[in-house]
């Protein structure tokens, strides 16, 4: 791998200290970092050397998988961190930035590959770009890359904003969008699964398919994230994004070769395909929902509304169901259905791929593939199959395996690992980001004019009957 300088924005955050600085430990212990590795941590606070190396310790000591223990040389790990205060709207400190970071390219004989780690808040992602150019530092001799992590944009109109800004410092190929959960390992199995398997590549279309159900539900409530929450809503949280990425991942066609170009063209075709909702049938295809109170796990929580910090007539949204229909030849009549919210039932992310029934048996369950992401990963088939201790009667039966996943290297580290070596696979690739907003954005409408129903329900369920209906009206039910 190349070495390089890493630059990072928020170097005082919570996203650094929980996720980043663990996965560069994880990724040192596993040698997996460049041999000549140095990280230049931002911060508006003046803070020392010493005082940010003691900080990054500290998040690895509370947030790594692995103990500090398990490294002989964690003093030389942390001596390639270093930090700089810089605000982020004055361009003298991104020109004084330059200076520290040449120094230490110098210093360690390092090649100019910058990578330009933006763990901010989404505001402040243009003015960082226009002031990297500005001053130079994005002009390298070597490479440079650029990490931004979701959301990118509200809307469709502010999300090609965004874009064009920072195209203006970086081209597509070097900019790495993080969505985690393409990071996740069962998410980066889809292909294989799909694809690997001559037995489920010839039944992955409509001939064979009935339908999927793509559900990822969170007992959580909103948190200590109101203020930003009540203004994104389940819909900019999770659906635009993660949903989006899950459909695309089950949806797509064998790419022509295991390229990221290839993955990713694949991507967007499934989102060119898929049908815009139509405004005056909107009920048909999407449900919104709202939690209230309920009883979890023998405790009874607040409704959205009575949350500290949301107004008791918020109208926003935290849970969404929506039907999806994909018009291309593979998919015709094929319905994605997908789910998410916050407190419900079980925290659980899982696709179900339903397959079709010769004859409609009452005795006979459907095939079913699910493909469990989180918390555990695991693919079940069930099969039909005669019980020999119930009288041979016809019965569902499972055939799965699952992984261990507290071995297996966290999304982060993944991703990050992969960004270093410029593999741009599992990033959200613009194209995916504008076709998803383009399908959003009729929808966001929809809600910001209360046009579609505000369906309740109590925390602890599933959602809102409604979403049961969606389904139902189809013939089919959520499994
Ligand atoms: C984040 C959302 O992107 O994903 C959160 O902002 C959500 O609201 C989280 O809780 C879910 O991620 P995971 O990995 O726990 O399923």
């Amino acid at each position: 791998m190349d070495a390089m300088t890493f630059v990072l924005f928020g170097a005082t955050g919570d996203l650094a200290k929980r996720k980043i600085y663990p996965a560069l430990y994880n990724l040192f212990l596993d040698e997996k970092l460049p041999s000549s590795f140095s990280l230049i941590g931002l911060g508006r606070r003046e803070i020392s050397n010493t005082n940010f190396q003691k900080h990054v310790e500290e998040s690895i000591q509370t947030f790594s998988r692995r103990s500090l223990y398990e490294s002989e040389d964690i003093k030389g790990f942390l001596q390639a961190f270093r930090y700089e205060s810089l605000d982020v709207n004055q361009l003298g400190d991104y020109e004084r930035l330059r200076a520290a970071v040449e120094e230490l390219e110098t210093e360690m004989n390092l090649p100019q590959n910058r990578m330009f780690y933006l763990s901010v808040a989404p505001d402040f992602f243009e003015m960082i770009a226009i002031n990297l150019h500005k001053s130079g530092l994005s002009s390298t001799s070597g490479w440079k890359r650029l990490i931004i992590e979701k959301p990118f944009g509200r809307d469709l109109a502010s999300a090609r904003h965004l874009n064009a800004t920072l195209s203006r410092a970086f081209e597509e190929t070097e900019i790495f969008r993080i969505d985690h959960y393409l990071g996740k390992p069962m998410v980066q199995n889809l292909e294989a699964l799909e694809f690997g398997n001559p037995v489920l590549k010839a039944l992955w279309n409509k001939e064979f398919i009935s339908n999927v159900q793509i559900t990822a539900s969170e007992t959580v409530g909103v948190e200590d994230r109101a203020g930003y929450y009540d203004q994104s809503g389940v819909i900019r949280d999770m659906v635009q994004n993660h949903m989006m990425q899950l459909f695309m991942m089950t949806a797509m066609q064998p790419p022509a070769s295991n390229s990221p170009e290839e993955i990713r063209k694949e991507k967007s075709k499934v989102m060119e395909a898929l049908r815009t909702v139509p405004k005056e049938e909107m009920a048909d295809y999407i449900v919104r929902g709202q939690y209230e109170s309920g009883e979890m796990n023998g405790h009874q929580v607040p409704g959205y509304t009575e949350e500290h910090g949301v107004s008791s007539d918020s109208m926003n949204n935290t849970f969404m169901a929506a039907r999806l229909l994909v018009d291309n030849p593979y998919w015709e009549g094929v319905p994605f259905y997908i789910r998410t919210g916050k407190r419900m039932t079980e925290k659980s992310t899982k696709i179900v791929i339903e397959f079709k029934q010769e004859h409609k048996q009452e005795n006979l369950s459907p095939n079913l593939l699910v493909i469990t992401i989180n918390p555990n990963e695991s693919v079940t088939l069930t099969l039909n199959s005669k019980n020999p201790l119930n009288d041979g009667k016809i019965e569902p039966i499972h055939i799965g395996h699952s992984t261990k996943t507290e071995e297996v290297p966290e999304a982060y580290e993944r991703l990050i690992f992969d960004a270093m070596k410029g593999d741009a696979t599992f990033f959200a690739h613009w194209n995916e980001v504008e076709l998803s907003w383009k399908w959003i954005q009729p929808i966001l409408e929809a809600f910001d004019k209360n046009a579609l129903a505000l369906h309740k329900y109590p925390a602890g369920s599933m959602g809102p009957d409604a979403a049961e209906e969606l389904l139902k009206k189809d013939g089919f039910n959520w499994w």
